[in-house]
């Protein structure tokens, strides 16, 4: 038997929670949860209810459960150092220590890795701890991105034209940024079509799975505020429509060069995830940030895709023998629509915003992958939080037919709810592609 241990709470880790079940191998699952999500909880022998906080707590649970090792869903628990305390312990975990984690934690850590080796896909970029030089780094810029160099559930990031308009405004963004964050990070802005890649890493060894578009606004046609992902789509010859396979190439080239990086300067193998948000520009692609984890959604579209056992990927990925095993996954197309509710992603001044629990009523969903997220199980039934609620996936041979899953299957979900219709349609999709078009000039 494996006793595997899954820390984490939401629809990423519920598809884990289901990808580690599905191994061959005989497996018992443990979660540690932040509340209680009732997906991963029917899949687990035994459920710890802490904050990711509690490395103590979580460690005493480990230890007597006997746990093999550790599967780390989101970059909380990373960035509290939990790996290297069940290292302490000798238990191994699929997730990167605190320090390695700085790929995701610290914007400025990874940019200034790139630089020092000589990495492509940097746009120019200073990380600033007061306003002084601001404004002479960003005239000569077309456009400016601003981000606190920290965590910030990837909503931190704002974006000349989309979230503000002048250079005037990037400052008055960074002051409001310095206000809250040691160190504000002002880069210089991509045009271009967004990609994810997540790649799975045993320190030496980087394998990219397929790429995954997200869509982060939470309005249809990519408009209101940026949130923690509304959706992605997955397309069945492992590429997306408006990409070139050189394109996935780089990518994943960027992110082998990391890999070494990584261990040059720290001496130390990074084991997890690497998921880089890149995008593809005019002149090739640029590296947007990385994740030290896997992405939310877009776990839930490649994990059920998988055809090699996740337990023996953990495995390769904890004793460094990735270079060993043929990865497969199934040439699907994957549609997903988070079901949120109506007022997520609002300011709390917004007349729609509400924090209140509403519940819901799931119908029969027979022919969708449902994930839970933020939802509570009470005894009168489900109750939606303030967050994204349930992750709805269709899978089918084309996009299309995965769309019409996916969209087919949310009528069956009842209450307050909103997501949004148009990801993984045929009209957002040929937008993308003609975007990529004009940006490349063709
Ligand atoms: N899809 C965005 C994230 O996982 O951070």
């Amino acid at each position: 038997m494996i006793r595997v241990l899954l820390i984490g709470n939401g629809a990423r880790e519920h598809v884990i929670a289901e990808t580690v079940k599905r191994s061959a191998h005989d497996i018992a699952l443990f979660s540690c949860m932040k509340s209680n999500n009732p997906g991963i909880a029917s899949l687990s022998e035994e459920v710890l209810t802490t904050g990711y906080d509690n490395r103590e707590e979580i460690g005493r649970f480990a230890m007597e459960n006997t746990i093999d090792f550790a599967i780390i869903g989101p970059e909380d628990p990373l960035n509290n150092g939990i790996v290297d305390f069940l290292k302490n312990e000798g238990i191994p975990s699929v997730g990167p220590t605190k320090s390695l984690a700085r790929l995701e934690t610290s914007k400025a850590f990874t940019r200034n890795l790139l630089e020092k080796y000589d990495i492509p896909g940097n746009p120019q970029f200073r990380t600033f701890s007061s306003l002084e030089g601001i404004e002479e780094f960003i005239a000569p810029l077309d456009g400016v991105v601003v981000k606190p160099d920290g965590l910030t559930g990837g909503k931190g990031v704002m974006v000349q034209g989309d979230h503000f308009q002048t250079k005037d405004e990037a400052i008055e963004q960074c002051e409001k940024i310095l206000e809250k964050h040691p160190s504000v990070m002002v880069e210089e802005r991509f045009e271009g079509e967004e990609f994810s890649l997540q790649c799975l890493c045993d320190g030496v060894t980087v394998v990219a799975t397929p790429p995954v578009q997200d869509h982060k606004r939470r309005f249809v046609g990519d408009r209101g505020p940026n949130t923690g992902g509304m959706g992605s789509y997955s397309v069945e010859d492992h590429s997306l429509p408006f990409l070139k396979k050189a394109d996935v190439a780089e990518g994943l080239a960027i992110t082998r060069r990391v890999a070494e990086a990584i261990y040059l300067e720290t001496g130390e193998y990074y084991k997890g995830v690497m998921y880089g948000g890149f995008i593809v520009t005019r002149d090739g692609v640029r590296l947007l940030e990385y994740n030290a984890r896997f992405g939310d959604p877009e776990a839930m579209n490649i994990l059920p895709l998988l055809k090699t056992d996740f337990v023996d990927i953990c495995r390769a990925v904890i004793d460094g023998t990735l270079k060993d095993m043929d990865i497969e996954f199934e040439n699907k197309a994957t549609v997903c629509k988070y079901i949120v509710p109506m007022g997520y992603g609002l300011p709390a001044d917004h007349p729609d915003a509400d924090s209140t629990s509403s519940k819901i009523e799931v119908l029969d969903t027979k022919d969708v992958n449902l994930y839970y997220s933020s939802v509570d199980k009470k005894e009168d039934g489900l109750y939606m939080t303030s967050s994204r609620a349930i992750g709805v996936v269709g899978i089918s041979d084309n996009l299309d037919s995965a769309e019409k899953i996916a969209e087919g299957a949310i009528v069956s979900i009842k209450g307050p709810i909103d997501h949004r219709p148009d990801i993984g349609t045929k009209k957002l999709i040929n937008k993308r592609i003609q975007h990529m078009k004009e940006i490349r000039g063709q």
